[in-house]
């Protein structure tokens, strides 16, 4: 029997396809809601031929109500997991408007009408950009968060403070917030991953593109940070994991086992790796060449940020388990798929 029904915004997106997967195979209804501005409904038939199910889909911005409204009109919904959102943080800087009425917007709906329709569970793609550059390392749950950076690492701590707020305010509500560290990898079929428009912004999808010929050559920006080898060091995890999290989120909800009506929790491995490290060990699991230049320092990037996961492991009982070695592999299979290699 199905476990409830579970409404995924932004489900044809990278880490939205594989959470549906995960939704699926452990029991949950999914009725996907996309306004496909930067994905693609191929995302969506991998997920059917990945579950071997029809998942309803209805092409919709968030923003736009009365469309989100036939959504909760037609279905009881157990949660939300909402991922809606624009993303990337160069464009967030010059058309600022554009990612402050999208992603605050959206959610903003989204929360009016789970008010109206009594659906009491929401799930929230945060991120690890709150954290800015901490100043205790590794950053956990209640390590103050940083300035924005940028309009878009605005929106993600807005869009906190907003859930936090709502969820004191109206009677039923609960809210898990999520940060993110930087999601990685492919599911193992290669049939979903990530799907960048243009040339990528983030390591990973230019590493895989520069392995494929796509691209001559991989800037490495910066190496000289105060780390072991001059790079920066981030939290890189896998998107399996990262979409089981999200699973186990929604349980906690649905089953009334949260300690607080809003709680946060970091997702990512724990362990720090540099950007050299990560291009290293690709090219070792891949057996490819990546070439790659050194380059001045990207504006607005931190040195290191990596997650304390004790809370995610102690409370949620979610852990990191595909190793650094097997995402790499999954992100190669996957870049080699789209290119017919
Ligand atoms: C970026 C965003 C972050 C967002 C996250 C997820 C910035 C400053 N931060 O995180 O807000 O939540 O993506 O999409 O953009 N690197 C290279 N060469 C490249 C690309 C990246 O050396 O071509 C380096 C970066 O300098 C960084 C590391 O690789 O040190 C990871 O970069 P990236 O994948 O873009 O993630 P973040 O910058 O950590």
């Amino acid at each position: 029997m199905e476990k409830g029904k579970v409404l995924v915004t932004g489900a044809a997106g990278y880490i939205g396809t594989h959470t549906a997967v995960k939704l699926i195979n452990a029991g949950f209804g999914v009725v996907v809601v996309d306004n496909l501005s930067n994905s693609e409904l191929s995302a969506i038939e991998g997920v059917r031929e990945i579950t071997g199910r029809e998942i309803p889909f209805v092409q919709a911005d968030c923003n736009d109500r009365a469309a989100l409204e036939e959504v909760f009109r037609a279905h009881e919904f157990c949660g939300v997991i909402h991922f809606a959102a624009s993303k990337a943080v160069g464009e967030s800087v010059e058309q600022p408007l554009l990612y402050y009425g999208n992603n605050l917007g959206s959610f903003v709906t989204v929360l009016e009408l789970m008010k109206e329709y009594g659906v009491p569970n929401i799930v929230f793609s945060s991120s690890a950009t709150v954290y800015g550059q901490p100043d205790v390392l590794p950053a956990t749950e209640t390590t103050p968060r940083k300035p924005a950076t940028s309009p878009y690492g605005n929106t993600k701590q807005i869009c906190e403070d907003i859930l936090r707020d709502s969820v004191a305010a109206y009677e039923g509500l609960n809210g898990i917030a999520l940060r993110y560290f930087n999601p990685i990898g492919a599911h193992p079929s290669a049939l979903i991953g990530e799907l960048p428009k243009g040339v990528p912004n983030n390591l990973v999808p230019f590493i895989t593109q520069t392995a494929a010929g796509v691209r001559e050559c991989l800037s490495i920006f910066g190496d000289d940070y105060n780390t072991g080898d001059g790079t920066a060091l981030r939290d890189y995890i896998d998107v399996v994991d990262l979409a089981k999290a999200h699973v186990v989120a929604v349980e906690r909800m649905v089953g009334g086992d949260m300690k607080e009506q809003y709680e946060i929790f970091n997702i990512g491995t724990g362990r720090p790796v540099s950007v050299l490290e990560l291009v290293r060990t690709f090219e070792k699991v891949n057996g490819v060449a990546v070439p790659y230049k050194i380059v001045g320092r990207r504006a607005g990037d931190v040195e290191a940020v990596w997650a304390d996961t004790t809370l995610a492991n102690t409370e949620l009982g979610w852990k990191a388990e595909r190793s650094l070695d097997e995402t790499l592999r999954s992100a190669w299979k996957w870049e080699k798929h789209l290119r017919g290699l």
